[in-house]
C-alpha cells in the first residue's frame, strides 16, 4: 500500500529522476514524475561514453576516489566523493537488475578507459549508446511500475507549503494552464544548463531552470562558476553539435591541429587523456593561434572493426556527413557540456529548503570539485538518487553547510514582461563569448550587465507572478557569471586570463542566495558569512 503522505513530486526524467521514482516506488511511495518534454528526452539519453564504477579486478573504490579527487582541482568534498565511488558498484548492480544491457567480453562487463582515470572502469552499453540504453530501460521500468508520468509539464515555481513539503506550481510547456499542487516533498532532477551556451553538446531541454526556480524559492546554490566544456564536439558549420565521446580518445584516438601535429603531447604528460579542462583549454589555444574553427580527432589508428563495433552511434552520425572515422579526420571543438555546481545539497540530497531535494546534474554535492571526472555524472544521479529515495521514506533533518563565501543576489525584481527569442539568444551568446572557456573581469561584467537588463524586463515583479523561460535563463546565467567574477583565480574548469594562477586562498566554495532570508540558512548583513560549524556533508 503506497504511503501517500510522503509521495514525492519528481521533476525531470533523466537517470536521476527515473531512478528516484523507481526506488521510491519500491520503498512503498507513490511518486509522480513531471518532465518538460517527453519522458525519454534528457541529457542522459545523449551520454555516450558510459558510467564509471570500480568493478574491475585491478581496480578499487579507493583508486576511483583518488582519481575523482585529483581531477577536481582541490575542491572535491572527500566525504561525498567517497560515497560516490564506494557505493558505485551497488548502484551498477541495481541497473543490471533493472535490465540495462551493459556490453560484455567473455561474459564479464566490458570496461573502457577515459581521461584522468587510472584504470579502465567505464561501463558502456550498445557501444557508445550508454545513456540511451539506460534511459530506455529505466523508462520501461517506470511505465511497467505504473508510475504516473506527466509529460510536457514545466515546473514554474516552488512555494512554502506545509510540514508535508513544498507547493509546486506547474504549467503546460507553452506556459498555459498553471496548476498548483498540494504540498509534498519535491525532488529536483532537472539536469544541467549546457544549452544556455550558444555552443553546447546538450539537448535544448538543458536550460538550468531547476537552479533558477530553487534559487527564487530561497535555496542555496553553489559552485556555479564551474561549467565543464567537453573538448570534442562535432564542429562543422550548419551541423548539429554532436558529442564525439571521450571514449574515442580512451581507445587511442589522437587530437591533431591544422598542421597534423599532436599538440597535446606538448601540454600534458597524459596528452589526449589529460583532464578535460586541460584538453579543452589546449584546443581553445590552438584555435586562437590558427584562427580555425576546429581541430581534428584522428581515430584512424583504431582497428576499423573495433571502431565500428565500439562506436556505432558516432559512426552512423558521421556517415550522414560523408565521414568515415576509420579513414577521415573528424572536426571537433570544445563546447559547454556539464554544470558542475547547482542547488547545494548534503550527501542525502537535502537542500537548504526543508522538503526540497536535488540529485543528478542540478545538484551541487561537492563530488566534482572544480572539474568533473569523465563518466562520474550518470553515476552521481544513481548514488545520490538512492539516498534521496531513502530520505523520502524516512526524512531526517540536515542540509548543506554554508559555503565559505556567500553572495546575495536580487530575486524577483523585474517588470514581468514575457521574454523574447532574441533575448534568449543574447543570453546564450553572452555566456559563450564572455563566460566561456576563458574569462576575464571585463567580459564577465559586460555579460552581467546584459543579463541584468534582460532580468529587469523579464523577471516577475512579485512573488505571485510566474517567471518564464527567459527570466529563468537570465537568472541562471547571472548566477554563473556572478560566481565567475568573484573567483579571482583559475581552478579546474574556471579559467580567468586576468587571474591565471590557482591560489590557496581560493580553495573555497562560492554560494549564492537571494536577497531575503531563506529557511535553514544563517545569514549576516554582509555578502560573506562564516561557515557553519560541522561538515558540509
Ligand atoms: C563522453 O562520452 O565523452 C561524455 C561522458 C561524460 O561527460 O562523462
Amino acid at each position: 500500500m503506497a504511503n501517500l503522505d510522503r509521495s514525492p513530486l519528481i521533476v525531470g526524467s533523466g537517470i536521476a529522476g527515473l531512478y528516484v521514482a523507481l526506488r521510491a516506488r519500491e520503498l512503498g511511495l507513490n511518486p509522480v514524475i513531471v518532465t518538460k518534454s517527453r519522458l525519454e528526452e534528457s541529457n542522459t539519453r545523449y551520454a555516450q561514453g558510459g558510467i564509471a564504477a570500480a568493478i574491475g579486478p585491478d581496480d578499487s573504490p579507493a583508486r576511483h576516489l583518488e582519481d575523482t579527487i585529483r581531477a577536481g582541482a582541490g575542491l572535491v568534498d572527500r566525504a561525498a566523493a567517497r560515497i560516490l565511488t564506494y557505493e558505485a558498484p551497488r548502484r551498477i548492480a541495481d541497473l543490471v537488475r533493472y535490465g540495462v544491457p551493459f556490453d560484455t567480453v567473455e561474459g564479464r562487463i566490458a570496461l573502457g578507459r577515459e581521461a584522468a582515470h587510472s584504470r579502465a572502469r567505464i561501463l558502456h552499453a550498445g557501444g557508445d549508446a550508454t545513456g540511451l540504453s539506460i534511459e530506455e530501460t529505466l523508462k520501461r521500468r517506470v511505465l511497467d511500475a505504473g508510475i504516473e508520468a506527466r509529460e510536457g509539464r514545466v515546473l514554474r515555481a516552488l512555494r512554502n507549503g506545509s510540514s508535508l513539503g513544498l507547493t509546486a506550481v506547474l504549467s503546460r510547456d507553452d506556459g498555459r494552464q498553471a496548476e498548483t499542487l498540494d504540498p509534498r516533498p519535491v525532488v529536483l532532477a532537472t539536469g544541467g544548463a549546457g544549452s544556455l551556451y550558444r555552443e553546447s553538446s546538450n539537448p535544448s531541454v538543458a536550460t538550468g531552470e531547476g537552479v533558477s526556480i530553487a534559487f527564487r524559492a530561497g535555496a542555496l546554490v553553489a559552485d556555479m562558476e564551474f561549467i565543464q566544456f567537453h573538448p570534442t564536439v562535432f564542429a562543422r558549420a550548419g551541423a548539429p553539435r554532436f558529442l564525439m565521446t571521450e571514449a574515442l580518445r580512451g581507445e587511442g584516438a589522437a587530437l591533431r591541429n591544422v598542421h597534423g601535429q599532436r599538440f597535446l603531447v606538448r601540454t600534458h604528460p597524459d596528452a589526449e587523456l589529460a583532464p578535460r579542462d586541460v584538453v579543452a583549454r589546449a584546443i581553445r589555444r590552438e584555435l586562437d593561434r590558427s584562427g580555425e574553427k576546429a581541430v581534428y580527432l584522428d581515430a584512424t589508428g583504431i582497428p576499423p572493426d573495433r571502431l565500428y563495433a565500439r562506436f556505432p552511434t558516432v559512426t552512423r552520425f558521421l556517415a550522414t556527413y560523408g565521414l568515415d572515422p576509420a579513414r577521415d579526420l573528424i572536426p571537433v571543438a570544445p563546447m559547454a557540456h556539464f554544470m558542475i555546481g547547482g542547488v547545494s545539497t548534503d550527501v542525502e540530497g537535502r537542500t537548504s529548503l526543508p522538503g526540497l531535494y536535488a540529485c543528478g546534474e542540478v545538484a551541487s554535492t561537492g563530488v566534482h570539485g572544480a572539474n568533473r571526472l569523465a563518466s562520474n555524472s550518470l553515476l552521481e544521479g544513481l548514488v545520490f538518487g538512492e539516498r534521496v529515495a531513502r530520505q523520502l521514506l524516512q526524512p531526517g533533518s540536515g542540509g548543506p553547510a554554508t559555503p565559505e563565501r556567500v553572495v546575495t543576489l536580487a530575486g524577483n525584481s523585474g517588470q514581468g514582461h514575457a521574454g523574447t527569442a532574441a533575448e534568449f539568444d543574447a543570453i546564450r551568446s553572452a555566456l559563450w563569448n564572455q563566460v566561456g572557456i576563458v574569462r576575464d573581469a571585463r567580459g564577465l561584467r559586460a555579460a552581467l550587465e546584459r543579463f541584468g537588463e534582460i532580468r529587469a524586463s523579464a523577471e516577475p515583479g512579485d512573488e505571485e507572478e510566474l517567471p518564464g523561460p527567459v527570466a529563468n535563463a537570465a537568472l541562471t546565467a547571472s548566477l554563473i557569471a556572478t560566481a565567475a567574477l568573484r573567483r579571482t583565480e583559475s581552478r579546474g574548469a574556471h579559467f580567468r586570463s586576468d587571474h591565471p594562477r590557482t591560489l590557496p586562498s581560493w580553495k573555497v566554495h562560492i554560494g549564492l542566495v537571494r536577497d531575503r532570508p531563506s529557511r535553514g540558512l544563517r545569514r549576516s548583513g554582509s555578502t560573506t558569512v562564516k561557515p557553519q560549524g560541522g561538515s558540509r556533508r
